[in-house]
């Protein structure tokens, strides 16, 4: 089993960007994290960050294609991005959209996502901890 997880724009800025929110971590500890969770599980971890759009389309089609499990944090465009929803949409493995923060805590405009209805779970504000939880579901579904 592969799971993929896909931070998007800003999210390389982890520990620097707005620490109130996001906290300390840096993207480097969310990476070490994801790897060290699918370790002990014995499932492969991939992490990868991008700021530009057309780069996460076409890791979401590489993850279609293999049939790969993905963790997604859009970012900001979970609010608006119907490419990456498009994109999002041809997976078959599970899909959790993840966010850091409690985005339903937060401005109006982070409570819509359009890629809620197409995820197989949410997940928002357990932190940079939430992705080993959203990686340690993946895997005990799968079993
Ligand atoms: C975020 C929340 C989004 O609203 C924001 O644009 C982000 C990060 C989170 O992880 O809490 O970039 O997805």
């Amino acid at each position: 089993m592969k799971v993929f997880v896909f931070n998007g724009p800003n999210l390389g800025r982890l520990g620097k960007r707005e620490p109130g929110v996001y906290g300390a971590s840096t993207h480097d500890d969310l990476v070490q994290l994801c790897e060290k969770t699918g370790s002990s599980l014995g499932v492969e971890v991939e992490v990868r960050q991008a700021d530009h759009e057309g780069e996460m389309v076409t890791w979401l089609h590489e993850a279609a294609d293999a049939g790969a499990a993905v963790v997604l944090n859009a970012g900001a465009w979970t609010h608006y991005s119907i490419a990456i929803r498009d994109a999002a949409a041809q997976l078959t493995a599970p899909l959790i959209e993840l966010h850091i923060s409690n985005v339903h805590r937060r401005e109006e405009f982070r409570h819509h996502s359009v890629l809620s209805d197409i995820a197989t779970g949410v997940m928002a504000g357990f932190g940079v901890p939430g992705y080993a939880l959203a990686i340690r579901w993946l895997v005990e579904q799968a079993d």
